[in-house]
């Protein structure tokens, strides 16, 4: 395994050419047009690969790929999203404090919870669209997880001053670009030291696999990751990067469809009756508008509704669905929808009416007939 940078002096292709052509074996007579599929858990010695625990070339290709998205040197992957959770929290030096949002996803504040509360480290919730209070809580921190926007309230933050007020206080800054995606927002550009996805969502784009990517430009943060990934032991198998791998080649395509029908939804949402109100940063109406059109390129495939009615109505609707699915996860194909305050360890503040959208790339009136047809009969 290469310790050096990846991606550095890689050629700088545009988004929608690099989820193609990143993560390729190199154009040489007779050789794969995909990196090949390794099962082998061990290897004949004096190589480059020893033990399937350390490396794998399916996992080299989605770090490159993921990397070069987001602007990044490298990139590690792991088991799962929460997986680089778990692995940026093994970063906090031990009695550290941590700065995340008060409403991230629930598995990221169950997790840092869990770990606050075994004496691991301080943690600091915080109401992650004020930057002012975002700007304080960095008083003395050593990291900042951060999520914008945020599951599954649609907060939006600051994160070019989120990440100044971090490095100031000489914190660090890991922000979960899952619900953007690199072609939607590019976190590093804006002062990230370490981005991560749950690539079990948009990158891998069908619900089929589980997997999570860190990457950053910081040799000695990605090495420990790495480390964290050997003896942590929380690895992806490699079939699941290759379905990964493969989902990324039509992420480009995918995403525009998905985000167009999006950004139609929301408006229409937004004018229904049975609504009270809608959460979608592409919105000029919605509170997190400005600063995400400051730092999005484009702005997603979830929504947040909030029904015309009480926790049963909401629930109503997404059994009432025929074409959507009433499933958990986000960021696949198929459009999913959910009321997450049904899960007892999502957040109590999130309103019992709410309704979380995952748009998938089917035909835009097919969805609106399906969707608008549950609301009028909830
Ligand atoms: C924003 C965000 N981060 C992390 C995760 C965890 O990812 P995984 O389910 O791949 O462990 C999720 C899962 O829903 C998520 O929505």
């Amino acid at each position: 395994m290469s310790q050096e940078s990846r991606n550095a002096g890689a050629p700088q292709y545009a988004p929608d050419t690099v989820v193609v052509a990143g993560g390729r074996p190199p154009h040489e007579p007779g050789r794969g047009v995909n990196v090949a599929l390794e099962l082998s858990t061990t290897f004949h010695a004096n190589g480059e690969l020893a033990y399937a625990r350390d490396d794998n070339a399916q996992w080299r290709a989605v770090e490159e790929v993921v990397a070069a998205l987001e602007g990044a040197n490298d990139g590690v992957c792991f088991a799962s999203g929460i997986a680089t959770i778990t692995a940026v929290a093994s970063l906090v030096p031990v009695g550290g404090t941590v700065v995340a949002p008060r409403h991230p996803y629930s598995g990221t504040r169950g997790r840092l919870e869990q770990l606050a509360a075994a004496g691991r480290f301080t943690l600091r919730s915080v109401d992650i669209s004020d930057a002012d209070a975002v700007a304080q809580a960095m008083t003395g921190a050593d990291w900042a997880i951060l999520e914008s926007p945020t599951n599954p309230t649609m907060g939006i933050c600051d994160l070019r001053a989120a990440c100044a007020a971090a490095h100031a206080q000489g914190a660090r800054v890991a922000v979960d670009n899952t619900f953007a995606t690199p072609l939607g927002q590019r976190p590093m550009s804006l002062g990230a030291d370490l981005v991560l996805h749950s690539a079990t969502k948009s990158l891998s784009g069908h619900s089929d696999a589980l997997l999570g990517v860190i990457v950053g430009d910081d040799p000695a943060l990605i090495e420990a990751l790495r480390v964290e990934r050997v003896l942590g032991g929380a690895i992806a198998g490699p079939f699941e990067a290759m379905l990964v791998l493969r989902g990324l080649r039509t992420l480009a395509v995918r995403y525009e469809r998905a985000v167009s029908n999006a950004g139609e939804l929301a408006q229409r949402l937004e004018q229904h009756p049975r609504v009270e109100q809608v959460r979608y940063p592409g919105l000029p109406s919605d509170p997190g508008h400005p600063v995400a059109r400051q730092q999005m390129a484009a702005f997603g495939a979830i929504i947040g509704v909030l029904v015309d009615g009480d926790g049963d109505t909401a629930e109503a609707v997404s059994n009432g669905v025929q074409l959507w699915s009433h499933a958990t996860s986000l960021g696949g194909v198929e459009s999913l929808i959910e009321r997450r305050a049904r899960w007892p360890f999502e957040h109590p503040d999130l309103p019992a009416n709410h309704l979380r959208l995952s748009v998938g790339i089917e035909n835009l009136d097919d969805l609106w007939a399906d969707l608008d047809a549950a609301l009028r009969r909830a």
